[in-house]
């Protein structure tokens, strides 16, 4: 009995799988209509996500959402492109790219404060393709209705603002990889970034090694160089500046803490913050004498700041009290 019955449920379910496996889409092959539309890849979610970005549209899909939330983007690349720009920092032949564009949404079950993907906008590819009836690179829109996007897409002529814009801005070839943080890495290790582009400014990340790692002089000079080209650069920020000061005392690097605090001091003269960070710096370098001063200096600052918050006021005077006592 048993054997019959496993045999007869295979021979049903051998025809089922065979359907199944002829209607699946292919995961990225590319098709072109005799008009030279390409179709869309159906299963492009299964490929690789490279970045998403908020508020990052442009052209008449920006021009479309004038006056409501910032929309989410999200990049996907063929899988074996992808494998194939980690070895070598280009894209292959038959790279497709898919820009899929999504309204935000702000309230809806537990999320209170953040903004979450909803429903399709639109949708748009980049493809290499050497044997594309559109030209080596081709830009191609996929009208979304109901919240699909149709079947072909028609290339965007050579005049559009996408070939203008992507020839004249991205890292590599025709593609934005300097917003693609794994892949941006690949090619500036890999030296593929063209010549002409403007390196994005260092990370947060970026400054902390140097800063920790490297002699004074040259995290200095990157310091110096953000200052001057990328001031409001997260990296340089106040808040980032006094976190790595922190974080070098907690590590037994004070006297970089020193070097570090002074200099973000004269980057912003008003903050008490970073003045009473660098009084704990001086403290923890075993420099009494300028700890002091830099106290007091720290107390006469938030006593001028009226729009310090009370309770940072309050500590302030805590942290400058217990050092006064402690360095005399
Ligand atoms: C003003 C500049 C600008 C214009 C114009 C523009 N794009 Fe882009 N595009 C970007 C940026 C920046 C990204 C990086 C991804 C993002 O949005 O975060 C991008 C990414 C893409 C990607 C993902 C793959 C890649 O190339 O990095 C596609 C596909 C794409 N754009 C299609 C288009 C199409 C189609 C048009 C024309 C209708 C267009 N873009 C016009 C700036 C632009």
């Amino acid at each position: 009995m048993k054997p019959t019955l496993g045999f007869s449920i295979a021979a049903a379910l051998v025809p089922l799988m065979l359907a199944a496996e002829a209607a699946a889409p292919a995961l990225a092959g590319l098709e072109y209509s005799r008009s030279g539309e390409l179709k869309f890849p159906e299963r492009y979610r299964e490929w690789v996500f490279l970045s998403s970005g908020v508020g990052m549209t442009y052209g008449p899909a920006a021009a479309a959402n004038a006056g409501r939330p910032k929309m989410f983007d999200n990049v996907y690349v063929t899988p074996e492109s992808y494998r194939a720009f980690l070895e070598s920092g280009k894209w292959p032949d038959k790279t497709q790219f898919v820009l899929e564009i999504r309204s935000s949404e702000s309230i809806g079950s537990i999320n209170k404060g953040g903004s979450f993907q909803t429903d399709l906008s639109a949708i748009e590819m980049n493809v290499k393709d050497s044997s594309s009836p559109n030209g080596e690179w081709a830009f191609y829109d996929f009208p979304v209705s109901g919240g699909k996007p149709n079947g072909y897409g028609k290339p965007f002529p050579k005049t559009a603002s996408c070939f203008q814009c992507h020839g004249a801005n991205t890292a590599v070839e025709n593609t934005f990889v300097q917003f693609y943080p794994t892949l941006y890495e690949v090619a500036l290790n890999k030296g593929t970034v063209k010549v002409n582009f403007e390196k994005l400014p260092a990370n947060t990340t970026q400054v902390a090694t140097t800063v920790t790692s490297d002699p004074w002089a040259k995290a200095e000079a990157l310091l110096d160089g953000l200052a001057a080209h990328s001031p409001s650069a997260n990296s340089v920020s106040e808040a980032s500046l006094n976190q790595l000061g922190h974080r070098l005392m907690q590590t037994g690097k004070a006297a970089t803490a020193v070097k570090l605090l002074e200099w973000s001091g004269q980057q912003y003269p008003k903050s008490v913050n970073l003045q009473d960070s660098l009084a704990d710096a001086y403290m923890a370098a075993g420099d009494k004498a300028r700890a002091t001063t830099a106290t007091e200096k720290a107390l006469k600052m938030a006593e001028a700041d009226t729009a310090l918050d009370p309770a940072r006021r309050k500590a302030v005077g805590e942290a400058a009290a217990k050092r006064l006592k402690t360095s005399h």
